[in-house]
């Protein structure tokens, strides 16, 4: 299942960074500020519980998230700038790490980093990487997971092609993908169109 977050503030938002002549610091900046509103979007069904507190006048209870439940994964490196505004908003939230190259031979994503919380398998688990391409390394990836035990997943991005939509959907049927836009193709290299360029590039400054 895909959910398109076309909410108005991330479709400009997404705009703005597609721009060739945003800069890598007005880029970082509003990946941030669209990871709080996809945020906002992948983790509306998320299960509350209760917690008893009291207010000035009385005591009751109320709904309450509990915020080490849930694991955020980067794929390392562009996952990074969605995550930081993810923990903004859930400050307690776990975080692991999967660093992944892709094997110039095999064209087959190599794992070199895994670093994850305990008891994943009682975790929400929310993936982020900015872009959903040709979906080798996400579909690895949530494989990688699932094999340490994550049973609950959920894959979001900022842009996906539909070649990698097709891969998770086909891998991963359930694990539902959340973005704001699915754009046109991939070109040979594996970039999306019309897309925003090299993701960790814009993000980092390394182009
Ligand atoms: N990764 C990126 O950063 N950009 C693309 O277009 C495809 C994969």
């Amino acid at each position: 299942m895909i959910t398109i977050v076309t909410h108005p503030l991330v479709q400009h938002k997404l705009t703005l960074m597609r721009e060739r002549s945003t800069d890598n610091a007005l880029f970082r900046e509003t990946l941030r500020e669209i990871s709080f509103l996809l945020a906002y979007e992948v983790t509306k069904t998320l299960e509350l519980g209760t917690r008893e507190i009291e207010t000035p006048l009385e005591r009751g209870s109320f709904p309450w998230l509990e915020g080490r439940r849930i694991c955020f994964v980067s794929i390392l490196r562009a996952g990074n700038g969605l995550l930081e505004g993810m923990l903004d908003l859930v400050p307690d939230a776990r975080v692991g790490h999967i660093g992944l190259y892709r094997d110039h031979k095999t064209l087959q994503p190599v794992r070199y980093y895994l670093k994850l919380p305990d008891a994943i398998g009682e975790r929400e688990v929310i993936v982020v990487d900015p872009m959903l391409a040709t979906g080798n390394s996400s579909a690895a990836a949530l494989t990688m997971l699932k094999s340490e035990g994550a049973r609950r997943l959920r894959f979001m991005c900022l842009l996906a092609a539909p070649e990698g939509v097709a891969k998770i959907e086909r891998e991963h049927p359930d694990v539902p993908i959340y973005t704001a836009a699915v754009d046109r193709c991939l070109n040979d290299k594996g970039y999306i169109l019309p897309g925003l360029g090299d993701a960790g590039d814009r993000i980092y400054g390394t182009a």
